[in-house]
């Protein structure tokens, strides 16, 4: 039995890509092993977005050069397959594959003409209309899945590789994505994640077509499903409607990711992001305005081109005032066949990492508080793991905050894949600790 390895980088879109892939290759009788060194056909699900995720999926190429691949099959797959695969074949003679998002379909019929003997296989169409269906999914988890809703991103944010990775906007039928929501929890599932670049565009291909918030009532509504999450929402397409859906539907989990990318109108003008701050924060106001403690998590990019000192203190201003639960955070990275590239004021490196450094200081001291603040507070937590190390189980609340608790039994109280009720007794800047109460949910 032909063995493979598969290491991911990037988002929750790749994660989930990995485990169809991973799937893919096991109906075609492969076995997944640990590390690359037992297998025979070794992959990398790469990302395109910054300029370091590229480097690093590089530099795992370089590990095979000169001989070392020995007999192995190295195959590179995503979003850096598409954009470079040609490139990548130049110039890494020993990777014998490539893959973009696009083409995982014919990923059998690729293996099996390497396994014919053919030298190098690619995979390179452009996405096109069609969405990726597939019932082979190996999941990750037993206890959430990842559910794919839309394809492709049809916005042009200066920055963004995404597009020309990804290609056009497209949903898959609401049907389809209803049907494998009820398998799942037939399969015992509890937990369902929507995935897209932006899920709010979300439209039923199929006649009357439902919408994004139709969508999410229906999901929601699956009979063995606990929480149902969401991810990325941009603020141009986000509407009053989610925020009722979620007052409405006591599965839909309290968090919203709505990426901001900067708190300067100007800047977010620059960028093409579709929405000024000002819209933004009304955004902010009616996710506020619900009767749920719903949390509020975004991404930030300091040093886009044109940035100036009084651009970033806006930025920080607007942490202050929405005091976020989460941020992720990034130095602009620029990135080829961009709109960004032709601007001009390119922020020097060394100003790029100053201003993360603020941000990421400033956004602690708000995490800060905000966790201590729970202090004495109970929370319903899904159990995702165990930690040896501290004797905690680490839970994640409906809020998407990770909650690590004892239990009275410790270890032996089997807790994984549980959904436990726990007080918060500590709290750090990243995380919450606490102790387990009351019965299992
Ligand atoms: N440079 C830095 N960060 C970027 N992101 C996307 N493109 C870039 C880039 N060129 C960030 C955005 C996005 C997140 C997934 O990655 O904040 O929301
Ligand atoms: Fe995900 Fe974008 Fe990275 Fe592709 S380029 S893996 S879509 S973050």
């Amino acid at each position: 039995m032909p063995s493979f390895y598969l290491e991911t980088f990037g988002c929750q879109m790749n994660e989930h890509d990995s485990e169809q892939v991973a799937g893919l290759l096991a109906a075609q009788g492969y076995r997944r092993v640990a590390t690359p060194q037992e297998a025979d056909l070794v992959l990398y699900n790469t990302c395109s977005v910054r300029e370091k995720a590229e480097r690093k999926a590089f530099s795992r190429l370089s590990e095979w050069r000169r001989g070392r691949a020995d007999g192995k099959v190295i195959g590179v797959l995503g979003c850096m397959a598409q954009r470079r695969g040609e490139e990548i074949l130049g110039r890494e003679p020993q990777v014998r594959f490539v893959c973009g998002p696009a083409s995982y379909r014919r990923l059998p019929e690729f293996l099996a003409r390497l396994e014919a003997g053919e030298r190098r296989v690619a995979g390179l169409e452009a996405a096109d209309g069609e969405t990726f269906e597939t019932p082979l999914i190996q999941r990750d988890s037993p206890f959430r899945a990842y559910v794919t809703i839309v394809e492709g991103c049809d916005k042009s944010c200066a920055y963004c590789v995404v597009p020309s990775a990804r290609g056009r906007e497209r949903s898959r039928a609401s049907e389809a994505i209803l049907a494998e929501a009820r398998q799942l929890a037939a399969e015992g599932y509890t937990e369902v994640q929507l995935l897209g670049q932006n899920v709010n565009c979300y439209r039923d291909p199929a006649a009357p077509g439902c919408d994004f918030v139709a969508l999410l009532g229906r999901v929601a509504e699956t009979p063995g499903l606990r929480q149902v999450r969401f991810t990325t929402s941009h603020p141009r397409d986000f509407t009053p409607g989610i925020v009722a859906a979620i007052d409405a539907h006591p599965t839909l989990a309290n968090h919203i990711h709505l990426p901001v990318q900067s708190g300067s109108t100007r800047v977010l003008e620059r960028m093409q992001r579709l929405y000024t701050r000002e819209e933004y924060l009304e955004r902010i106001a009616w996710i506020r305005a619900a009767r749920r403690q719903i949390a509020i998590s975004t991404d930030v990019i300091v040093g886009f081109p044109g940035e100036t000192e009084a651009d970033f203190e806006q930025t920080l201003r607007l942490l202050e005032e929405v005091r976020f639960d989460s941020m992720f955070s990034f130095k602009y990275s620029p990135r080829p066949g961009t709109a960004a590239l032709a601007l001009d004021g390119q922020v020097p490196e060394q100003e790029r990492g100053r201003r993360l450094v603020l941000l990421q200081g400033l956004q602690r001291e708000i995490q800060t508080r905000r966790h201590a603040a729970l202090v004495g507070t109970v929370h319903e937590a899904l159990v995702e793991g165990f930690n040896p190390a501290t004797g905690q189980w680490i839970g994640r609340t409906s809020q998407n905050r990770v909650l690590n608790f004892t239990s009275p039994g410790g270890r032996a109280d089997n807790l994984l894949g549980r959904y436990v009720e726990a007080r918060v007794t500590r709290a750090g800047p990243n995380s919450l600790a606490g102790e387990r109460v009351g019965n299992l949910l």
